[in-house]
Order: C-alpha cells, then structure tokens, then sequence
C-alpha cells in the first residue's frame, strides 16, 4: 500500500514523494523581479521536501490570452533561460518543478477585468467556436465584453506548435516535466468542452487538440514527463446542458492515455472559472478588506457590478461547500479506466479540498475505498504554510480551512498567501516551534 512519502514515477521521473504543490497562480509577471518573486514563493515548498512543485498557469503567447492579472509569459527564450534560477533553486532541495502551460481563450482578462478592457481596447480572444449564447447574454447586458476570434484550422495548428516551442524553452531551462492548463476555462477546455466547440473540422472531436499539442511536445522535448489536467463539467449549472459528463471525462482521460499522456489531473468543474474549482467558504474577510476595495472597483468595473461578482460569490459558497478530496471520484473512475486499458504507468494527480494527512493516504492506499490516485496534491494550504511539506511528510495536516480569504484578493491581482489571521498566528507558533524544520534544514 502506497503512503505519501513513497517514491514514484512519472514518466521516467522519480519524485521523492507522492506529494506535489497544486498550480497557484503567482501573479508574478516578466518584469525584472519575476524571477525572484518565482524562487521565493516556490521554494519554501521544495525545501520542505514536497516531491513535485506547479508552479501556476503561464502563457505560450507574447500576446493576448491572459486568464488572471499578471500571469509569467513563457515566449521569450531570454527570459524563459533566466527561470534557470527557479529551476535551480527546486533541484538543490532535491525537488522536482513543473512548467504549466496555458492560453486563456473566452477567459481572457479583457473580457472580465474592467479595467484591463480599458487598457486593451483592441485585445481579441481566441475562440473555439462562436461564443454560446450564454455568455453572448452576459456580453450584451454589459456583465463581460466578448471581441472573440474563433481560430481557423490552421491556426490551431499554430497555436499547438506555440504550446511545443513554449516546453521546449521551459525544459531548457531545467523545468523537470510539462503540465497542460486543461481546465480552469482556459482554451484547452474550451476545445473539449462541447459547451464552446461547434466546430466543423478536424477539431470538433476537442481531444485532437489536446493530442496535437502532445505531439508537439514530444518532437521537440522526446522523454520530458507530460501531464495535464483533465475537466469533468459536473459543476455546470442546469442552463448548460452541452457540457462534460463524468463519463465524458473518463473517455476524455482514457484516449489521453492512448495519446501517451504520462500523468492526468482529473478535476470536476463547471464550463466556466467559478468555486467549484476553490470549494469553500464565502470570503467575508476577503471581500471587506479595506485595502482592496480600489482593486475589486477596477477589476468588477465599479462599486454596484463588484457587489454583484460577490453575491454571485456567495451562492456559488453555499452550492459548493467545503469538500474534502471532492476529485476523488472522477480520480478513481479515471484510474480503474486506464488500469482496465493497460494503462497503469499513467499516474494520477489528486487535488482539491486535500487537507489532512489520512485523507492523502487513504487517496493512495489500496483499502475498501479502493486506491483514487498515485499523487496527492494542495493548492491553497500552501499559501497558508509555504513549508508545509515538512509537517505532511511527518504525519500532520494542513492548518488551511478552505476560507477563501486567499482567493478573491488574487484573482485581483494581489499577492497570493493567507488572510486569515488565526492560521496566520497558528502557523507562526508552528515555525517558532521548530515544525517546518526538515533534517536537511535543521543539519545546517
Ligand atoms: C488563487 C488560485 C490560483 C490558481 N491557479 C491555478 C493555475 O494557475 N492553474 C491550475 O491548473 N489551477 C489553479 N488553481 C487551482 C488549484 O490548482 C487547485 O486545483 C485548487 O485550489 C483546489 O485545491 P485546494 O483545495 O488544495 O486549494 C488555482 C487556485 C487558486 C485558489
């Protein structure tokens, strides 16, 4: 039976342990500090012994395609060598770092950001298809501003090859495997989802997409581990009646697996970026905290719209209430799947709402439950504890409540790290007790 601080392999690569750092996006950019800013919030996690680290969504593009304020492009090979340093600093405490890789699509900033619409008149999104009426409605009551250009055949041919050229600077500059920003609304779910994808050429069947960008990848970095996330529409509310069923995602992963995926990250979800992929509490402190009333105004586009985004936001908190390991079931379906098909080297990455140190090996144990996955990970919890792979790894769980205080201010552009005062008061008193201190550390 496999416990969290096994061994495993991906793809050829072994990682010390079964635990990774979920994607989180880092609001970083390409200025002249990105960098630094990577390497102090991502390493904490590989000093404290996590196996795997995601670093958070970046863009293939130069240009356009930006989901959330200030993502890292990855199209400059000078800038892209300069994450040597990131790279670097992961592997001196024996870690392991994934690039994610993305392309916003329909969720591009400019279509939701108020203020960035302002600042990009002229962006266009790239689009699968025509937008669906639903989100052409929200466009004509002024809710979003769509400019969307649906992308002829042989562009999304170019777009792939853009996906292949991004891993190849990546892996040059010593990132360790590639990982697909496959849901989360960005364009790759857009080519899945039947939501989004009417086409009529060879990408109406959305998973070619996905097999192209492989190929891609693969003629140019050959034996890099390739991962991606996998999206089940569960979460679609009942106006969507076009989304991704969990069957559908299973037969998604499954041909994924044909396609000679190393590694699939099943997330259930809705057609859109909303709470089902943050379940958890409405964040009252989040959405009062003086210091970013200007930001939400600029990013909702004033005072009355910013108050609607947050009703909107306490719904969705009272459907989606905290759920431990709520990708459990789409995981173990996946996993029985490609076991069936003979595709038991494929390894499956857990996360959301994991909190607890049981939770992560009964996911990866093989008892009644049967096993859900070959990797545990976290998102959240390592805002709260940027070193918290030292306590899971000794038998502990995670301080994070799933109170969302972190999400809202980041989706505006700020800092990600914890906002609640409590978990940050218990954390200090962990540090000042010696808790994140791993052998290695406390040899210094
Ligand atoms: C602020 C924030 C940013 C995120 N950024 C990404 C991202 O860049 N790419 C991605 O695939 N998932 C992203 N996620 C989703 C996380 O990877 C993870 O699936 C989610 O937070 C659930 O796990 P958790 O309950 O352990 O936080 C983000 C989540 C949050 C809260």
């Amino acid at each position: 039976m496999a416990t969290l601080d096994d061994p495993v392999s991906v793809g050829g690569v072994e990682f010390r342990n079964r635990l990774y750092r979920a994607p989180l996006l880092e609001c970083a950019g390409n200025g002249p500090d990105a960098v630094d800013r990577l390497v102090d919030e991502l390493t904490p996690a590989a000093e404290s012994g996590v196996g795997c680290i995601h670093q958070g969504a970046t863009l293939v593009r130069g240009e356009g395609g930006c989901a959330a304020p200030n993502m890292t492009r990855v199209h400059d090979p000078a800038f892209v060598g300069s994450l040597g340093a990131l790279t670097d600093a992961v592997h001196d405490q024996g870690g392991h770092i994934f690039v994610q890789l993305e392309e916003g699509g329909l969720r591009s900033m400019e279509t939701w950001h108020a203020q960035y619409r302002d600042r990009h008149p002229d962006l266009e999104q790239l689009a699968v298809s025509r937008p669906p009426w639903q989100l052409r409605l929200l466009d004509r009551a002024g809710f979003i501003d769509l400019t969307p250009r649906v992308l002829a055949t042989d562009e999304v041919y170019d777009l792939a090859r853009d996906f292949g050229r991004a891993a190849e600077r990546a892996v040059e500059a010593g990132y360790d495997g590639v990982h697909l920003a496959g849901a989360n609304m960005g364009i790759i779910q857009q080519f899945l989802s039947p939501f989004y994808n009417r086409r009529d050429d060879e990408f109406a069947d959305g998973v070619r997409f996905l097999e192209l960008v492989h190929d891609e990848i693969r003629d140019r970095v050959g034996g890099v581990p390739l991962v991606t996330k996998v999206p089940a529409e569960t979460a679609a509310p009942p106006t969507v009646r076009r989304h991704l069923s969990l069957a559908d995602g299973v037969a998604v992963a499954s041909r994924l697996a044909d396609a000679g995926f190393d590694g699939l990250v099943p997330v259930e979800c809705s057609v859109v970026w909303d709470m089902s992929l943050v379940r958890g509490a409405f964040p009252d402190r989040a959405w009062a905290a003086e210091d970013m009333q200007a930001d939400y105004r600029a990013a909702f586009g004033g005072r009355l719209r910013a108050r609607a985004v947050a009703t909107l936001n306490w719904l969705q908190a009272q459907r989606f209430r905290r759920e431990p390991g709520w990708n459990a079931r789409f995981c173990r379906r996946v996993r029985e799947r490609l076991h069936a098909e003979g595709h038991g080297d494929v390894a499956i990455f857990c996360e959301g709402g994991v909190r607890t140190r049981e939770q992560c090996d009964r996911l990866l144990g093989d008892g009644p439950a049967r096993q859900a996955a070959d990797l545990v990970g976290m998102g959240r919890p390592f805002y709260a504890e940027p070193r918290l792979g030292a306590r899971l790894l000794a038998g502990e769980d995670a301080l994070c409540r799933s109170c969302n205080n972190c999400t809202v201010p980041q989706a505006a552009g700020a800092d990600g790290r914890c906002r609640t005062p409590s978990i940050v008061r218990e954390r200090g008193k962990l540090a000042a007790a010696g808790a994140y201190e791993t052998d290695e550390n406390s040899a210094e």
